[in-house]
């Protein structure tokens, strides 16, 4: 039995925010941004637009992408740190939204890595036959935490969504046989001062804005992701030279490079939008995923490798054939 890819589908809300807008605001430039992440623009929410509101839309697209009735989902499963409300889960608005009555919906919170443990998650209730077809989503509204005086932190982040829908399928399962191939979570909590939110229920009953030690989150980033994907590889007897696809969490294009140089992926194998969405959290790898499905790119049976670290830390890595 395997998780296999039925379609995929992402939604940006309207406003773009460029690096020249933010540098009339705030202390900043292009240049800089530019130079240090590889961001030029990000998406950001309208007043009164939710992160359910992203995901709902983006759960659309993919359902009519994969073709397939919402009635027909019995498994919602959202990557947000970012939620409507503290409760209930923004998984179970979506699934409102839908029509859904039936099922389970919930919401997985691992920060930037939050739609790779959605999709393990996911892809572990499909294989263990509890649920037999889901939506992945990883949806999120920085804008809201951010602290737009900081410019160490307001120039990198961006709101955006995007959702898979993957269906239990019984098959032999061999590494030539679509579906999740194998996932890796990681997790340390010895962490959490170089990237957190200042607030919370049951802290400071605010709700916080986003603090992080850049240079600290760097120096970690590139070890953890590639111990990860090491991992992957060693799973499944793939390798840089026999996956098609590095669609890596979108934080920042300077640890994307560094990333893939040391794991010897070809430049041409990996698919970047962080300059055009900055970093959306749990959301840039769906929507990386659903830019590289529309122009051309990933194809059916292709090997697509998946990676994500960040607030925790939390990091991970799928493999998977599309
Ligand atoms: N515009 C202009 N100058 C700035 C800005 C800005 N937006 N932000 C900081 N600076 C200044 C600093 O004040 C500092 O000035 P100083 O030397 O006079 O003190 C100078 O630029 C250098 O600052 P550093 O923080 O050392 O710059 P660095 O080269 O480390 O780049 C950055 C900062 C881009 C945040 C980098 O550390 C980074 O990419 N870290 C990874 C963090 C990340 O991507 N987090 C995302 C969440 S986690 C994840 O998803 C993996």
């Amino acid at each position: 039995i395997r998780s296999v890819v039925l379609g995929c589908g992402s939604y940006l809300p309207q406003r773009v925010v460029t690096n020249a807008e933010l540098a009339s605001r705030i202390e900043t430039s292009d240049e800089w941004i530019v130079q240090r992440t590889g961001i030029r623009e990000r998406h950001v929410a309208a007043d009164g637009e939710f992160t359910s509101h992203l995901a709902i839309n983006a759960a659309r697209a993919a359902l009519a992408a994969a073709d397939v009735d919402p009635q027909s989902i019995d498994l919602i499963v959202l990557g947000t740190s970012t939620p409507d409300n503290t409760f209930p889960a923004t998984a179970v608005a979506v699934q409102n939204g839908l029509g859904i009555t039936h099922g389970a919906a919930f919401d997985v919170q691992a920060v930037c890595s939050g739609f790779v443990f959605a999709l393990a998650t996911a892809d572990n209730f499909l294989r263990s036959r509890a649920f037999k077809r889901a939506l992945v989503i990883g949806a999120e509204t920085f804008s809201r935490i951010l602290d737009w005086n900081d410019r160490t932190t307001c120039v990198l982040f961006g709101d955006g969504a995007g959702a898979l829908v993957l269906e239990a399928q019984e098959q032999p399962g061999t590494v030539a046989d679509r579906g999740v191939l194998t996932t890796h979570l990681r997790s340390d909590g010895r962490h959490k001062a170089k990237l957190y939110v200042d607030g919370g229920p049951s802290s400071t009953q605010t709700v916080g804005h986003l603090r992080m030690e850049g240079r600290e989150v760097f120096k970690h980033a590139v070890g953890m992701i590639t111990d990860v994907i090491v991992d992957a590889f060693e799973a499944t007897g793939l390798s840089a030279e026999t996956i098609d696809w590095f669609v890596p969490h979108q934080a920042n294009k300077r640890i994307i490079d560094a990333s893939a140089h040391k794991l010897h992926i070809a430049p041409d194998k990996v698919v970047l939008t962080v300059d055009r969405h900055g970093n959306t959290s749990a959301a840039s790898i769906p929507l990386a995923l659903d830019v590289a499905v529309k122009d051309g790119r990933i194809r059916k049976g292709d090997v697509v490798l998946l990676e994500a670290m960040g607030g925790g830390f939390t990091w991970g890595s799928a493999l998977l054939r599309w």
